[in-house]
């Protein structure tokens, strides 16, 4: 069992919860991604991995609620306990001296994109990150953000805050030069950003999220079409090219259990609670 030490509400339903599991911690690297599973009989979860202490054998994970199982999360409290809490899974990012990198994160992944951001500041890069969300309620973590980067840049769909929409960075990009991009977002954000990226020849690396199951490169369920090449997101990425990724192809794979989903959701608001039992209300 895996006790939360901290929880932490980020925005509305999106929470951030440390997580005693010093094995986890101990091996844990910015870019990888962890298996949560909550409840005996409850679905394994992919959430990326924000933060670990190794002092304290913490690991940290930020999630959106949008589901039966995101929600179930979101309701435990400090000192309850996760039932399991696997990884590290997927490959660590590449973390090195670039010179001018931009970090780009929408939303929830906003978290775990700090944690790239402080490591390639670290490494001596000039970091420019933008955060960016539907509108002001989802922009988080401005502080920690200003705290490891140079500059730092808001940008929302609606334009309650920040820059609105992405055009701005359109022009940023005629005037100013950078090494490398790191997208962490909406498969739609990584779509654009990757657009916006690539007649500047920017490397530019996505954080891809297909629907997973064993996260271990079994089940064939994470399949992406890399460059034309059929890849499984766990064990090749979840990093990858974004101007090389099929963002339609992921798209659609992504809403093809979207029935069972909206289904879920239904009977555990039927049931009145928590498919694990633990939670009814
Ligand atoms: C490698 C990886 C890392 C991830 N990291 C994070 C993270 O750090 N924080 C976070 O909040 N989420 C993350 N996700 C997505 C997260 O796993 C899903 O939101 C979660 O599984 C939804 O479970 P649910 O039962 O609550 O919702 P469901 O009932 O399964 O789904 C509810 C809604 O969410 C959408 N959804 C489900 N799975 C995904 C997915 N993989 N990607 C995008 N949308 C999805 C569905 O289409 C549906 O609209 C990650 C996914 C992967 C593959
Ligand atoms: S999640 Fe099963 S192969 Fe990737």
């Amino acid at each position: 069992m895996y006790p939360i030490i901290n929880k932490t509400e980020l925005a509305p339903k999106i929470k951030l919860f440390e997580v005693k599991a010093p094995d986890v911690a101990a091996k844990s690297h910015p870019g990888q991604f962890l298996i949560v599973i909550h409840g005996e009989k409850g679905e394994r979860i992919p959430l990326t991995i924000c933060g670990y202490d190794l002092k304290n054998g913490t690991v940290s994970f930020a999630f959106h609620e949008v589901g039966k199982t995101t929600q179930d999360l979101g309701k435990l409290e400090p000192n309850q306990e996760i039932d399991n809490v696997t990884g590290p899974l997927g490959n660590p990012s590449e973390i090195k001296n670039f010179g001018k990198v931009l970090c780009v994160g929408g939303s929830v992944m906003i978290a775990p994109l700090l944690l790239q951001a402080k490591a390639l500041k670290e490494a001596g890069n000039h970091v420019t990150t933008l955060l960016g969300a539907r509108c002001k309620d989802f922009i988080m973590l401005e502080d920690e953000a200003k705290g490891y980067s140079d500059k730092v840049y808001i940008a929302t769909d609606d334009g309650s805050k920040g820059n609105k929409g992405l055009d701005f960075l359109v022009e940023l990009l005629k005037t100013e030069k950078f090494d490398r991009c790191i997208v962490m977002g909406p498969v739609i954000l990584m779509k654009d950003i990757s657009a916006i990226t690539k007649p500047y020849g920017i490397p530019t690396v996505v954080t891809l999220t297909p629907i997973m199951i064993d996260g271990m490169g079994m089940c064939g369920v994470c399949r992406v079409t890399v460059g034309g090449k059929m890849l499984f997101g766990c064990v090749d990425g979840a990093e990858f090219d974004g101007h090389l990724v099929d963002f339609d192809e992921l798209i659609l794979r992504q809403r093809t259990m979207l029935p069972e989903e909206r289904l879920s959701s239904v009977l555990a608001e039927m049931n009145g609670g928590c498919k694990c039992g633990r939670n009814k209300t």
